[in-house]
């Protein structure tokens, strides 16, 4: 029997907070991709109000007429306070900070810094499609090195391919994605250690988008890139905009190790002008002064993962899915249903259920399908529903 499980008193579970008809008046891509009678469990957003404290330093500087050019290092300043508090990290310099428009375009900038048209940048599949996307885009060649045993990094693995990519003597990157999505994987010290100490080696410039960051479990350590040995020449891509539900709010900070810094010097002045004031505010908000919130729905996010694993194992017991310690997504694998490569298809088609499908993240992504977990215990309940009725 599947129980809904509550979550410890403090602040109020904000993932309870709104109901769907409340949620259906939104406008975003998550609300807006399919008809009305589509339950929408995909893209990265979360049936979350927002914290108190970003509500109000945004409607405060409204109220002021405050919506300029972003300027200063605040938003830098509450993410060294937050790293500190969070990860132990005391390390982050705000001099090798840079404000960019989101989590994808510092990405890309920061690629541009450390490789040339038509260089390799190494991904571990299955992994967010943007990342391949946007690097093709941006006239650079994706390489794979799909994730091993347990969905974790294979580091012999990731040897050989940082020994193919770099065998001309030409310059190579590796996005690393921490923690990962779609596993929710969080990558330890060793492994990133040792993922430090073979770019190293090989000569590979490490970019670390570690957007997802502040969703990972109490009492699992998160391990910022840049604070491993060995990390000095690494980057890395930190935001608010996953923990707290500002995707609409555009900003987020690039962060270069001590041996970086020259390149991050190098990022041209215009990448300054995208970010939105607005949105440096709300992030910055959401990271000095709504700790709290994020625990809540922290708590939530680990209630709403193990009530998706009984809800499998009553309706659905031929999925995979292991929860995960972070994010709010849950990779399913259903290679065992027969639903072919694209089980989300079939979720939609005929349970009117939207998950996101598992082929764009590449390679190790057929026969699988992401569900974002980041809403009510109810409409999560409704989904996994939707999902079985699909298969009646
Ligand atoms: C790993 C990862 N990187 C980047 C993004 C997008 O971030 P932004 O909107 O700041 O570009 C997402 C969004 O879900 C993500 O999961």
């Amino acid at each position: 029997m599947t129980s809904i499980p509550h979550v410890t008193p403090g602040e109020p579970d904000p993932l309870r907070a709104l109901d769907l008809e409340r949620l259906r008046r939104r406008t975003s891509m998550k609300w807006r991709t399919y008809p009305e009678d589509v339950l929408p469990l995909w893209v990265a957003e979360m049936d979350v109000p927002l914290a108190g404290p970003v509500v109000r330093a945004v409607t405060d500087a409204l109220a002021l007429g405050d919506t300029g050019y972003p300027a200063g290092t605040a938003y830098a300043e509450a993410l060294a306070a937050f790293a500190a508090d969070r990860w132990n990290w005391y390390d982050v310099c705000v001099e090798r900070t840079s404000i960019v428009p989101d989590v994808m375009l510092g990405v890309v900038e920061m690629l541009r810094l450390v490789t040339g048209p038509g260089d390799p940048v190494v991904v571990n599949s299955p992994v967010y499609p943007p990342f391949y996307q946007f690097i093709t885009h941006m006239d650079r060649r994706v390489v794979e090195d799909p994730l091993g045993a347990g969905l974790r990094i294979d580091l012999a693995s990731l040897e050989e391919t940082f020994k193919e990519v770099t065998a001309g003597g030409g310059r190579a990157a590796y996005l690393l994605c921490s923690p990962h999505n779609p596993t929710g994987t969080v990558h330890t010290a060793g492994e990133l250690a040792a993922v430090a100490g073979l770019a190293e080696r090989y000569g590979v410039r490490v970019v670390a988008d570690e957007i997802h960051a502040p969703l990972v479990d109490p009492g699992v350590a998160f391990v910022p890139y840049l604070s491993v040995p060995g990390a000095e020449r690494g980057l890395s891509l930190m935001s608010a905009s996953k923990g707290w539900n500002l995707a609409g709010l555009k900003a987020a900070l690039a962060l270069a190790g001590p041996g970086a810094a020259d390149d991050l010097h190098r990022m041209p002045e215009e990448v300054g002008h995208g970010p939105s004031h607005l949105g440096v505010i709300a992030h910055t908000a959401a990271l000095r002064d709504a700790t709290g919130w994020l625990d809540a729905v922290l708590a939530g996010l680990r209630a709403n993962r193990l009530l998706l694993r009984d809800l499998l194992a009553d309706h659905l017991p031929g999925v995979r899915y292991d929860p995960a310690e972070a994010t709010y997504l849950a990779w399913l694998d259903c290679r065992a249903l027969g639903l072919g490569d694209d089980p989300a298809r079939t979720f939609l088609d005929r349970g009117r259920v939207a998950l996101s499908s598992g082929i764009p993240f590449g390679t190790g992504g057929a026969g699988h399908a992401r569900l974002n977990l980041a809403t009510s215990p109810e409409i999560l309940t409704e989904g996994v529903r939707r999902m079985a009725a699909a298969l009646r």
